[in-house]
């Protein structure tokens, strides 16, 4: 039996395409391992979105043959698989296999015809019609938590982004299955689902099937009504795409318990020249409508988001549009970027003049603020007691368990590891820096 070895980067629709690369090989007589010096077969799964991250394909392939008698069949998948396509066998010692983002689905096939003897197989063909997007209970990255794709690709071509590039155009999933695929997961005993895509709210099936019975000013917050009425306990959805984020989205959230507190709306900008050169489709001040509607609503809504610092032509005012965005805002989160020139994308094309070392300097100071903010957007929790669903052992410390709450902080707290998998009350008592300490209320006991 083939030992397949399995290394994902990026986002969630890596995430979620490995898991099922992990399903589709184990299915044909393949076995997955985490051990990597044991492996006949390495896969890295890619990502392309920062000059960085494509760095680490290169790294990888070369500590993966180093040292090792009998060299492994290398396969590389995702995006900068997408992107590159045969041109990478040429950069890159070792590879014997390239295979894109929407080619997964035909995996057993490629690896066969290498262990066949061909050399050099490409496949970056488009994803079959009667593609299975179930994973089994084995290979999902957790037991209780599932990512169900609802759309992939993205049509918005951001002009810093090569997504579009990588992923290819818009496709919605299915709405009725969709709703199976989340009716199976809460069957065996998945406890939440993470709805995901590049831009969930763009969701637009090629038909209303699965969504008849639920209103809604948009096939996105339809659908979110249909997923709650599955009784799943909890479900997230990420990300947001500000243009396409409409009220009817809060409304459906407040109508339904299961439908977590959390948003995540990446805003990338504060400055309104800047979002016009990014393309981003929505100004300081629609995007800050957004956020009123989500801030006033009567569930308390966690917000989080993506910023990029040091676009081509970020002045020292645009930066200070950010930093007044994010202090307006008081985001529970904000994934902070220096701005990476993507070939092939519109802004590469831009001059990138704002220095390496001016992009570092502001980088560090909005993360500074944000730090702040951060601090006393979890210092409210302090003696709130959360939901959480208990996920696995805390990473650094014995007796201790970790879980996310519905408003998708991570929240630590002692306990035993028989209360992984379930949902549990927890009093905040303490606030770390990215997370949340507290303490297990035992059934029976009052809650405050
Ligand atoms: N679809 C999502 C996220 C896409 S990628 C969205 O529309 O927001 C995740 C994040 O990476 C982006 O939100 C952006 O902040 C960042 N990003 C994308 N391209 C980048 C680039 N060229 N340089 C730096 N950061 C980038
Ligand atoms: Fe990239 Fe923009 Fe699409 Fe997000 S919406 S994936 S940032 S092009
Ligand atoms: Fe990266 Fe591709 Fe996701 S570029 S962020 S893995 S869609």
């Amino acid at each position: 039996m083939k030992k397949v070895y399995l290394e994902t980067f990026g986002c969630q629709m890596n995430v979620s395409d490995s898991e099922r690369v992990a399903t589709a090989l184990s299915s044909r007589g393949f076995e997955m391992t985490g051990r990597e010096d044991q492996a006949d077969i390495v896969l890295i799964n890619t990502c392309s979105v920062r000059e960085k991250a494509e760095q680490k394909l290169y790294t990888r392939v070369g500590e993966i043959r180093k040292g090792r008698i009998h060299k492994p069949i290398v396969g590389v998948l995702g995006c900068v698989a997408q992107l590159e396509g045969e041109t990478l066998f040429r950069k890159i010692e070792g590879i014997d296999a390239i295979v894109g983002t929407r080619a997964v689905g035909r995996i057993s096939e490629v690896i066969g015809r290498v262990l066949d003897g061909e050399d050099e197989v490409t496949d970056l063909g488009e994803r079959e019609r009667d593609y299975d997007w179930s994973v089994t209970d084995e290979q999902r990255h957790s037991p209780h938590v599932a990512f169900v794709p609802i759309i992939e690709g993205c049509n918005k071509f951001c002009t810093y982004c090569i997504v579009p590039f990588s992923r290819g155009r818009e496709i919605s999933l299915s709405a009725s299955a969709i709703i199976r695929n989340v009716l199976e997961l809460k069957r065996s005993g998945v406890r939440e689902v993470h709805l995901i895509g590049q831009n969930v709210n763009s969701y637009r099936p090629e038909s209303d099937s699965g969504l008849e019975a639920f209103s809604g000013k948009t096939p996105f917050s339809r659908l979110l009504r249909a997923v709650a009425a599955t009784g799943i306990e909890r479900i997230k959805f990420n990300t947001s795409f500000p243009r396409d984020f409409h009220a009817d989205i809060v409304d459906a959230i407040e109508e339904n318990e299961n439908l977590c507190n959390w948003v995540h709306l990446p805003v990338q900008s504060g400055s309104d020249r800047i979002l016009r050169m990014m393309k981003r489709g929505h100004s300081v001040d629609k995007y800050l409508k957004k956020i009123d509607r989500i801030a006033t609503s009567e569930r308390d809504i966690a917000v989080t988001t993506d910023i990029i610092v040091g676009f081509p032509g970020e002045t020292e005012d645009d930066f200070q549009g950010t930093v007044d965005l994010v202090n307006t805002v008081k985001y529970d989160a904000a994934y902070i970027f220096k701005y990476s020139a993507r070939p092939g994308t519109p802004a590469y094309e831009m001059d990138d003049d704002v220095t390496p070392e001016t992009k570092t300097r502001r980088f560090l100071e909005l993360q500074e603020h944000q730090r702040g903010i951060q601090k006393a957007r979890l210092r409210r929790y302090v003696g709130q007691v959360l939901k959480v669903l208990v996920e696995k052992p805390a990473a650094r410390f014995d007796h201790q368990v970790s879980g996310h709450s519905t408003c998708h902080k991570v929240v630590n707290f002692e306990g035993p590891a028989n209360l992984i998998g379930q949902i549990v009350d927890v009093r905040v008592t303490e606030v770390k820096s990215n997370s949340l300490f507290g303490q297990h209320m035992s059934p029976g006991l009052p809650l405050s």
